[in-house]
């Protein structure tokens, strides 16, 4: 009999559990700006976890597309990370190595007895696909990079795998992609974008202006994707995603990311000289506006980084001008109009114990460290040859 006395209880259906809200909040922190993106990774690993994804389908088929530089590629490597425990637990296809249709023999290897049958393995073979696999996760990510380049062969191929989940090998074996989270992105619409980024070159657009480009570059790659793919193949992508042009609050918090970043790379790849690295307001300042370029998103950044930052470091090391354990201070100097690298030593007298003029001068150049100048101990320059 039906209870009719039963109560009612508002539900919160947005909130996930406790293995996706891990995802999402670990995405977050490495990816700037494209929440867009993020969200339906999140979502669709929810609905496989809890079992309910379509079956016979991979977990979830994405498309990125957008300017470049602005982490499509490295989205796909976040999963990974996330989920996998390892950036590069992401198996690539780079599409532009499959524009002729006999290349796709490379990736589903030859029928029995044609040539170079048994020579190599197919690149696309079950045990490449469960390869990163974990004991606790069996999800396998595969990155489709420059879809448009792709033959039509390659197309076949996908469109296949996106409808059934499977892959018939040249040896007619099954590959099963149903456990597999497929990623495609490409640079459609990249020439329209460029000229819409052009238009602000140099200056990064302020918050409102950006929406506004924001809207009218997604308008471009989705009218790309469309003149480009038949309508089978839209139907069956779960999300197409048109990745934001980078601002300056954007590449600002990407600085920092890579700024700790080039910290652990100092941790972790020089054994024996790990340094201790503090980048001044002023020296963050001066990388952002070199590495500032609206049309390049933060692959910019990352060269002024490398340029001006890790090149330097790297000399330093090389000519043992700083030593394991070694404080490394950078700050940007407006005479010279470049970064200035000062090691502050711990083994000498504190900095209020010497001379007068040494604290003034190193006031000028260390005002806006966040350690009040006046307790800290002397530093010595360095030139990083
Ligand atoms: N939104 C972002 N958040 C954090 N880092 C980013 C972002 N965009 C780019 N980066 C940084 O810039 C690098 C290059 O970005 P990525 O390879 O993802 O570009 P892309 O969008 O795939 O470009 P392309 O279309 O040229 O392939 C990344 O490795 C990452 O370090
Ligand atoms: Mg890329």
């Amino acid at each position: 009999m039906l209870n009719t006395n039963r109560s009612k209880q508002s539900l919160d259906a947005s909130r996930v559990g406790s293995k996706a809200h891990d995802l999402a909040r670990r995405l977050r922190d490495s990816i700037v700006g494209q929440d867009e993106a993020i969200a339906p990774i999140v979502q669709m690993y929810q609905t496989h976890l809890v079992g309910l994804s379509s079956r016979g389908r991979p977990v979830a088929t994405f498309l990125f597309l957008g300017p470049t530089g602005t982490g499509k590629t490295r989205i796909v490597e976040a999963t990974a990370e996330a989920l996998l425990g390892n950036p590069g637990a992401v198996i690539k296809i780079d599409c532009a190595e499959f524009q002729h249709s006999h290349e796709i023999a490379k990736l589903i290897g030859s029928p029995p007895g044609y040539i170079g049958h048994r020579e190599s393995s197919p690149r696309l073979c079950q045990e490449t696909l469960d390869r990163h696999h974990t004991e606790s996760v069996q999800i396998s990510i595969v990155l489709f990079d420059e879809i448009e380049k792709a033959s039509d062969a390659l197309w076949n191929l996908l469109l296949g795998i996106l409808d059934k989940g499977t892959l018939t090998l040249g040896d007619n074996q099954r590959v099963d992609f149903s456990r597999s989270l497929i990623f495609m992105t490409g640079n459609l619409g990249a020439a329209e974008m460029n000229a819409l980024l052009s238009s602000r070159l140099g200056f990064a657009p302020p918050d409102r202006k950006n929406e506004r480009l924001g809207e009218r570059i997604t308008a471009s790659g989705v009218e790309a994707a469309r003149r480009r793919f038949t309508p089978e193949f839209m139907n069956r992508i779960d999300k197409i995603v048109v990745f934001k042009p980078l601002g300056t609050t954007e590449l600002e918090k990407i600085l920092d990311i890579e700024l700790n970043a080039v910290q652990r790379r100092l941790f972790q790849s020089t054994p024996g000289c790990a340094l201790e690295l503090h980048v001044s307001e002023t020296g963050k300042r001066y990388l952002l506006r070199e590495g500032t370029d609206t049309r390049y998103g933060a692959r910019h950044l990352k060269r002024a980084i490398d340029r001006l930052l890790v090149q330097p470091l790297a000399n330093l090391i090389a000519t043992e001008q700083v030593l394991d354990g070694d404080v490394v201070s950078v700050d940007f100097c407006s005479a010279s109009g470049e970064l200035l690298f000062w090691k502050e030593s711990t083994n000498q007298p504190r900095q209020e114990e010497v001379a007068v003029t040494t604290y003034e001068d190193a006031e000028i150049l260390h005002s806006d460290f966040a350690a009040p100048v006046r307790t800290m101990a002397p530093q010595t320059q360095l030139a990083p040859v």
